[in-house]
């Protein structure tokens, strides 16, 4: 049985838990950290296996575990990432974001060859992910257009230098057109899936991102064009949100089960 620490208790941490915490699950989740101590308390009371709760994130990767899945926060990643590599565990990461700092890309992917350690980036909310991969080195072009309920994009740093008002937009309009690499900074929680696109396939300089605010959809979809050498592709996810976290689809929460889970098992594994 592999063992399991998580490092964020919000709408996803607690979702991904409870799947491990049921009976068919083949891990066990023994300690989590979230920094919010309400947060964590909240989660491990919903748990029939309770996990400990340890007092600060570096202390995650002292355990003995095999893995620690990350669902908090670009920061999380930045700060804890090495420490859990040096310490020989492996790490999900959920908050991709945070791998679109060149410098911390090459210092985690550097520890993971140096201690022989695995970093799994699921493929979240979007789909196409294989192809892509696949077809890297002939694509000439990438593109990804997110489109979201305003309340779903509200709190994004974007929004502190813009004159748009997501309150008074009544019909659906781009409110953002430029690059993974910038899109990652003004939209931290909503723009992952545009990280990992970019990570699959062409660079985040070259990966195009278009954010369009429509108060009359109530689904989370994310439109991927990609064409090249091999041919055109096109994918349409149109994702129900997550009932706490609206910022956060279904699909990237059952993706990162998933993912888990093949990690877990010893089984015939499907796609590339
Ligand atoms: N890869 C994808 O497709 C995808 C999709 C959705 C969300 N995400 C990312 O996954 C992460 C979790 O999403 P969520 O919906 O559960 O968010 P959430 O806001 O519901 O929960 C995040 C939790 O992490 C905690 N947290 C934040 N920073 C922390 C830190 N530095 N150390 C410890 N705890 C910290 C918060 O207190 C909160 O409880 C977010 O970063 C989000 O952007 C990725």
């Amino acid at each position: 049985m592999k063992r399991v620490a998580l490092l964020g208790c919000g709408s996803m941490g607690t979702q991904i838990a409870q799947a491990i915490d049921s009976d068919d699950f083949p891990a066990v989740l023994t300690h989590v950290f979230d920094s919010s101590k309400v947060a964590s308390e909240f989660l491990v009371e919903k748990l029939k296996n309770k996990p400990e709760i340890v007092e600060n994130s570096h202390l995650l990767s002292s355990q003995h575990i095999d893995i620690v899945v990350e669902a908090a926060s670009q920061d999380a990643v930045k700060d804890v990432g090495l420490s859990i590599l040096q310490n020989k565990k492996d790490m999900l990461i959920m908050s991709v974001g945070a791998l679109l700092d060149e410098s911390i890309y090459d210092i985690l992917s550097d520890a993971c060859e140096h201690f022989k350690r695995t970093i799994y980036l699921p493929s979240g909310a979007i789909a196409g992910l294989d192809a892509i991969k696949s077809v890297k080195d002939e694509l000439e072009s990438l593109s990804i257009t997110t489109t979201k309920h305003p309340r779903s994009l509200k709190g994004a740093k974007f929004f502190e230098n813009s004159e748009i008002n997501l309150d008074e937009i009544n019909g659906s309009t781009v409110i953002y057109e430029g690059t993974a690499q910038e899109a990652v900074t003004l939209f931290p929680a909503n723009i992952n899936v545009a990280a990992l696109l970019s990570l699959a396939g062409i660079g985040s300089e070259k990966t195009k991102v278009k954010i369009v605010a429509d108060p009359n959809t109530d689904k989370n979809t994310h439109h991927i064009e990609a064409a090249g050498k091999f041919g055109k592709m096109t994918f349409t996810i149109e994702n129900v949100p997550d009932e706490i976290n609206p910022k956060t689809s279904r699909l990237a929460i059952l993706s990162a089960i998933e993912t888990l889970k093949k990690y877990c098992s010893n089984d015939i594994q499907i796609g590339t």
